[in-house]
């Protein structure tokens, strides 16, 4: 593992390495593909006692592939050691659902898992990390990460909607015949689940505004279904979770936050409410956002119309329900 790069190592933790998501993902951080090709790597997975082994196997290729970008790679069961120094914290480990399952299911068993990694991010994390929570449910899990990690600033907490607003500009693309490209200013409002609401009002293809150029009908009853229940269409025909789309995700979400969002164009990322859009402020909450020299704004000034309202506060609501459950479990 070579180090023929210019700027300085990152730290890169991720959970749950040895699982799916982990194996699409650690090729493409060691390769370069989230962090540049001219910053080196510094690996450090953590995984359960009983998949240590199966991570180190996932060393052992990586080291294969002899990345120029990849400084090491250090496997841990104990997150205190795998969170010291770490830069940008990707919170993948948990248990994904089943088939029939709604990752609310998923609240009281993946809950436990964030409190003690917030704590050990909150000891042993550089002054400037970020971090990513993929696991779900994703934007409850990072409020209880967040809560557990009082000396880090709330805004360096995120989880993931990038793979819904990934899938919405396919769907978009697909329907309309023009490119993924040709489409800008897509929003995922809410949850990470069925709740969340891909707002197609503020877009544009092609460069006309996407509510002349789709049919209401079908936005209502084809495309909000189609994108907010992939994740479950998916599971049905895989038999597993997404991993490598949302792995391809995960790298965008990350690459997004350092390096910026092309101007007239912006993304959807869960982030803390600073009560914009009158979401409850601590919320994670889907926004439209921007990043801009390292750090994500919330896309201000946007006029939601009664359609879109009634949507987002759907999904908001759900959000305080799970808040509420993790509270009573005491997991806050
Ligand atoms: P997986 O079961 O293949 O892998 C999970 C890994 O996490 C396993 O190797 C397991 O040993 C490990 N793990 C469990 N508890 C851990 C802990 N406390 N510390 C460290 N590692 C731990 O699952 P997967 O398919 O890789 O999915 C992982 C998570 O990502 C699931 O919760 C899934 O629902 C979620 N997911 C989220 C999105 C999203 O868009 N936000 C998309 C896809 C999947
Ligand atoms: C997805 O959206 O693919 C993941 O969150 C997995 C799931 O449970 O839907």
């Amino acid at each position: 593992m070579a180090g023929t790069t210019e700027n300085a190592p990152v730290t890169v933790t991720v959970t749950g390495a040895a699982g799916q998501i982990g194996y699409a993902l650690l090729f493409r951080i060691a390769s370069g593909d989230m962090l540049g090709p001219d910053t080196p790597v510094r690996l450090r997975l953590l995984e359960i006692p009983q998949a240590v082994k199966a991570a180190e196997g996932t060393a052992m290729e990586l080291a294969d592939c002899a990345f120029p970008t990849l400084e090491s790679v250090d496997i841990f069961d104990d997150a205190r050691k795998a969170f010291d120094g770490v830069g940008v914290a990707l919170l993948v480990g948990a248990r994904p659902r089943g088939p029939g399952m709604e990752r609310g299911d998923l609240l009281e068993a993946n809950g436990g898992i964030f409190g003690p990694q917030g704590e050990a991010i909150n000891a042993g994390a550089a002054s400037d990390v970020r971090v990513l929570v993929v696991g779900n449910p994703a934007n409850t899990n990072a409020l209880i990460a967040a809560s557990h990690a009082p000396d880090v600033p709330a805004d360096r907490f995120t989880a993931m909607t990038r793979l819904d607003h990934n899938r919405a500009l396919s769907q978009l693309a697909t329907k309309t015949g023009m490119p993924v490209s040709a489409i800008r200013r897509m929003t995922i409002w809410g949850n990470h689940s069925a709740t969340q609401y891909p707002d197609v009002f503020q877009a544009t293809i092609g460069g006309r505004p996407a509510p002349e150029v789709l049919d209401q009908h079908w936005v209502e009853h084809t495309f909000i279904p189609t994108v907010a229940r992939r994740g479950a269409a998916i599971i049905e025909a895989r038999g597993a979770s997404s991993a490598a789309s949302a792995a391809n995700a995960a790298i965008d979400h990350v690459r997004t936050w350092v390096h910026g969002t092309p101007e007239g164009d912006w993304t959807s990322a869960a982030i803390v409410s600073d009560g914009s859009y009158g979401v409850p402020e601590g919320l994670v909450s889907s926004y439209p956002v921007v990043s801009r020299e390292g750090r994500w704004e919330i896309v201000q000034g946007l006029e939601l119309n009664e359609f879109s309202r009634a949507r987002i506060d759907a999904s908001i609501a759900e959000l305080v329900d799970e808040r509420d459950a993790v509270r009573d479990l005491g997991l806050l």
